[in-house]
């Protein structure tokens, strides 16, 4: 690799994605260069998932995760309060925290013993006053995560003081993520461990299919699902009624409606679950959410972007940690009603790893293909080919009565297409803001 050049990187960026054309450059996806942009532009300065509120419920409790690359700490403080920082000790740098997750009342680096508190601030110095005379403690805590925004139980961070709040970053994309979150007055709980794994593929594979890719499904899973769905209940037919949202902050969301719901439910998740959204939990999603998400909508996939997707009917969550440009550690859990009965949220745990996990049949497919992808994108030819991402250009539009948003059919690229616009924004200009002004949006604001 030659020296980084970031005005060049840049102006390079601007021809690997063209939105009008449908077409992205396969350098996108491996080109070292491109992956360190990535991580100085769109990982610093977007809202980035960190942790579920009922992973970390009581005070002390933390979980030790990434914001792109860099590792950070999440902690319920003593008042309930949530703060972030970076996993890293202002002496000399070591990774502060080395559990994964746990209870703490300070964090102690294990290199020389400078000692932080829940939020990061410094605390204690060993040898302070023979060594030092005094060490200034607000000066030299642990880097504070700026923003934190608290969501319907999830809770996201951004390294970017003058980030636009985070319900501004979501924009319409809250109603479709809604669909995960607010099925019940109780609200959701993150069961179960995390489950993590490395994929040796780019992250954007995986952040574009669950943002845009019914279409796949219709092929890879194809066997998956025709021998886990009830005697013969496959249909063909269940296809085509369904959308695709796409959002101008890079969200995107599709799914499909009405027919197949049940069946769809028993092969991905179980009898027990499907018996439990299409019954038992039903009322109460409708009431709270209406009857198009409540009810009709099912097999649906979703990206907050950059990093964080979800199934919703599955109910498996994720992060898409990037690990350079070639893997990804997959982060993955089930998040449940938080007023579900043991037995539902059991079937929800076990039903999700069959289906979505590390060993998971629908899983284990996917994984496949990206790991196939990467593979074929390390020879030179490989990577220096144009591929197809316009499926269903020019084909979308605004006007839908239930559905708020861009919308396409569910079987189009409209949402990779919004995803690697806002990639592409974030690359190629330091000072665009996170949230491009559309004439959309500002009718949509001006009619509020
Ligand atoms: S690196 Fe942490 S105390 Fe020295
Ligand atoms: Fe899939």
């Amino acid at each position: 690799m030659t020296g980084f050049d970031a005005a060049t990187v840049r102006d390079n960026a601007t021809r690997i994605f063209d939105k009008d054309a449908g077409t992205i450059e396969a350098s996108a996806y491996v080109d070292p260069d491109i992956y360190r942009l990535e991580l100085d532009t769109i990982f610093r300065r977007s809202w980035l998932f960190l942790a579920h509120e009922t992973q970390i419920p009581n005070p002390g409790d933390f979980l030790a995760t990434y914001m792109g690359e860099d590792p950070v700490v999440v902690a319920r403080q003593k008042d309930g309060e949530v703060k972030a920082f970076l996993n890293q000790c202002r002496h000399r740098g070591m990774r502060l925290c080395r559990s994964d997750a746990g209870k703490a009342s300070n964090f102690t680096c294990v290199y020389h013993g400078w000692v932080y508190g829940l939020g990061g601030e410094l605390v204690n110095v060993p040898l302070e006053e023979p060594a030092y005379g005094t060490v200034d403690r607000a000066a030299w805590s642990a880097r504070p995560v700026p923003r934190i925004a608290r969501y319907k139980g999830l809770i996201f961070g951004c390294w970017d003081e003058n980030a636009p709040d985070f319900v501004d970053y979501l924009g319409d994309a809250a109603f479709y993520l809604d669909i995960l979150l607010d099925r019940s007055p109780a609200g959701t709980e993150a069961i179960g461990g995390i489950h993590k794994w490395v994929i040796p593929c780019n992250w954007k594979f995986a952040a574009e299919q669950f943002a845009a890719d019914s279409y796949h499904a219709l092929f890879a899973h194809l066997s998956a699902a025709a021998v886990t769905m009830p005697d013969g209940s496959y249909s063909a037919d269940w296809g085509g009624n369904g959308f695709q949202f796409t959002s101008d902050r890079g969200h995107g969301t599709g799914f499909l409606l009405d027919a197949g719901r049940r069946e769809m439910l028993t092969a991905f998740v179980g009898p027990e679950v499907a018996r439990y959204a299409m019954e038992e939990g039903m009322d109460s999603a409708v009431e709270r959410l209406g009857v198009a998400r409540g009810q009709r909508i099912h097999a649906q996939h979703m990206t907050i972007f950059p990093n964080f997707s979800f199934l919703p009917s599955v109910n498996t969550v994720r992060v898409w940690h990037p690990k350079g440009p070639n893997e990804i550690e997959v982060w993955a859990w089930s998040l449940v009603d938080a007023d579900a009965s043991d037995a539902v949220k059991e079937a929800y745990r076990v039903g999700g790893l069959r289906s979505f996990s590390a060993s998971g049949i629908f899983e284990q497919e996917d994984g496949e293909n990206w790991v196939e992808i990467q593979r074929c994108l390390q020879g030179p030819v490989a990577r220096d080919t144009t591929f197809h991402v316009g499926m269903g250009l020019g084909r979308s539009s605004i006007d839908d009565p239930d559905f708020p948003g861009e919308l396409g059919w569910v079987f189009s690229e409209v949402a990779a297409r919004g995803f690697y616009s806002q990639w592409q924004r974030l690359l190629t200009d330091p000072d665009a803001p996170l949230i491009p002004s559309t004439r959309r949006e500002e009718a949509r604001h001006a009619a509020e």
